[in-house]
């Protein structure tokens, strides 16, 4: 199984608006962390939607190692 590149060792703090939907970037190759840009095309990974339940601020997983993707939950601070 491929791994995910680890695109950032921190979340990204984004201000998400209610209603809106987002897609994360699961593959860690987006030039545009931590959306989606279209570069997991070469790998098994696909992005997972995101829809915004209240405008508010979220923090989406930058390691790609989230059990709770695509939000942070903590995994980043665990030793590779
Ligand atoms: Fe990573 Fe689309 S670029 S999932
Ligand atoms: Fe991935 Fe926190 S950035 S779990």
């Amino acid at each position: 199984m491929d791994k995910p590149v680890r695109a950032s060792d921190t979340p990204f703090a984004i201000d998400v608006e209610q209603g809106k939907a987002y897609f994360w970037c699961a593959c860690g190759k987006s030039q545009t962390q931590p959306f989606c840009d279209g570069s997991h095309k070469t790998t098994p990974f696909r992005p997972v939607r995101y829809e915004a339940t209240e405008t508010t601020k979220v923090y989406f997983c930058g390691c790609k190692a989230s059990g709770n993707s695509p939000l942070c939950d903590g995994t980043h601070k665990k030793p590779a």
